[in-house]
């Protein structure tokens, strides 16, 4: 065509469209910029979900009732979006002790609305981390946080008009305490019951906080106080929440049936208990979510391990982390998942590696694994493909897993 023609083509087209040429490319330009943006959006907001460590300086430690502190941290700017968290969420905490990388998840005590980022650690016997937290950290130290983790919520709606219930127990009540404030903050209409386990008075942690809370929220929290080792009036009150506990509430205090959802966290047993009572009276398991801060105390790992023992299958692992992708070989009678990735030199999300705070989660592309233990994944979430690394072992020759899904 010549070059004339094709001039007068071009003309006649934007004629057409009863555009200006200027305008066109105008349009194109809009157009190439608002698809950019949408795609770093995307790319960025994906970046974002990705479990990442932080460093991150202690604003203050502050001691709380029953041999625990709180610890606040200072979060920068730019890192605000990655610190943004949810009610019930968990931070992992890492620092060097004996010369040895120490993990451990903590969940965060705050409401996202409070404008803190606040976890609460109780000092155990022996226990490495929280000694050191509770007799080392103080306010200006630095520690390597991973962004906010954990499914242990439910979505909030100004609109809504629901009873929560929550069991908590001795540093159980952290996560709880945070969810609590939430619904409070948010839902107007909602009502919240705590019944909350300890040994004595001066041991529950955040007595005050929560006394304030309910005055502030007067007819809409009530807060039931059951006490180990310190006598009160009624007997209804006294010892540990257990199964018979949690009928007898439910008789005297709660309709299980009118209750919406149901938060509990404490010692394994405690959860059982109260898990199997409520299913026990026709609680749907939909609306009982549970936060289990140790597990494998059952010895249901090692079982597993030993089942396996027998059938041992040859396969190929392919993880997909940030977009890239590596195999390794591995049998299923070795290493988790988890473990072999990172003898393969690859540097996974993990925190516990015991199966209790989902780290590790990532979808299950192809083939299929078996998990040895699995406190932390909803039934929806393993229907949708979902596993542990750290307690997932191969089933099949094939197995693909991606943690970017
Ligand atoms: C999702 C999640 C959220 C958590 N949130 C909190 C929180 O808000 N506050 C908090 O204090 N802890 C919380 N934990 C527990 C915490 O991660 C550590 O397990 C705990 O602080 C013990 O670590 P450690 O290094 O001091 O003890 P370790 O040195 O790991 O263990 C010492 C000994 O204590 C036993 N032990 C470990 N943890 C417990 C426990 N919880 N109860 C009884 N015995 C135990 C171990 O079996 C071991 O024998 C949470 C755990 C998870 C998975
Ligand atoms: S690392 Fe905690 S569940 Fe796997």
């Amino acid at each position: 065509m010549e070059r004339g023609t094709l001039f007068c083509v071009y003309l006649l087209f934007f004629r057409f469209l009863k555009l200006s040429p200027p305008s066109f490319f105008y349009i194109c330009k809009r157009t190439f910029i608002r698809l950019s943006a949408g795609f770093i959006w995307c790319v960025s907001k994906k970046l974002s979900t990705m479990p990442k460590f932080h460093p991150l300086k202690i604003k203050e430690v502050r001691r709380e009732a029953g041999e625990c502190v709180s610890v606040a941290f200072e979060v920068p700017e730019a890192l605000k979006p990655e610190y943004r968290f949810t009610q019930g969420q968990h931070l992992t905490l890492k620092a060097e002790l004996d010369g040895e990388e120490v993990r451990r998840s903590y969940s965060i005590c705050a409401s996202p609305y409070d404008g803190v980022l606040r976890v609460a650690i109780k000092k155990l016997e022996g226990g490495r981390f929280s000694t050191f937290a509770n007799e080392k950290l103080k306010a200006g130290d630095t520690l390597e946080v991973m962004t906010p983790m954990g499914r242990f919520f439910t979505e909030l709606d100004p609109a809504n008009e629901k009873h929560y219930v929550a069991f908590a127990a001795g540093s159980g009540i952290t996560p709880i305490l945070s969810i609590m404030k939430a619904v409070l903050q948010r839902e107007p209409k909602s009502e919240f019951t705590l019944f909350y386990g300890n040994q004595k008075v001066d041991t529950i942690i955040f007595r005050e906080e929560i006394e304030g809370l309910k005055n502030e929220y007067m007819g809409r929290l009530s807060v039931h106080h059951i006490l180990s080792r310190e006598l009160q009036g009624s007997e209804l009150f006294s010892g540990r929440i257990d199964a018979g506990k949690c009928s007898t509430f439910c008789d005297k205090l709660i309709d299980p049936q009118e209750v919406d959802e149901f938060f509990l966290c404490g010692p394994e047993a405690m959860i059982h208990d109260i898990r199997d009572t409520l299913t026990g009276m026709g609680v749907d398991k939909k609306k009982i979510h549970f936060e289990l801060f140790i597990a494998g105390l059952n010895g249901k790992a090692q079982k597993n391990k030993e089942q396996r023992k027998g059938e041992s299958v040859a396969a190929t692992v392919q993880i997909t982390l940030d977009g890239n992708s590596f195999e390794f070989p591995l049998t299923s009678t070795q290493d988790t998942i988890l473990e072999a990735a990172h003898k393969a030199g690859a540097n996974l999300p993990f925190a516990c590696k015991g199966g209790v705070c989902c780290t590790c989660r990532a979808k299950l592309m192809e083939g299929e694994v078996e998990m040895d233990v699995n406190y932390a994944l909803e039934p929806d979430e393993v229907e949708a493909g979902y596993i542990l690394t750290c307690q997932s072992h191969p089933k099949t020759d094939k197995v693909v897993v991606d943690f970017d899904s």
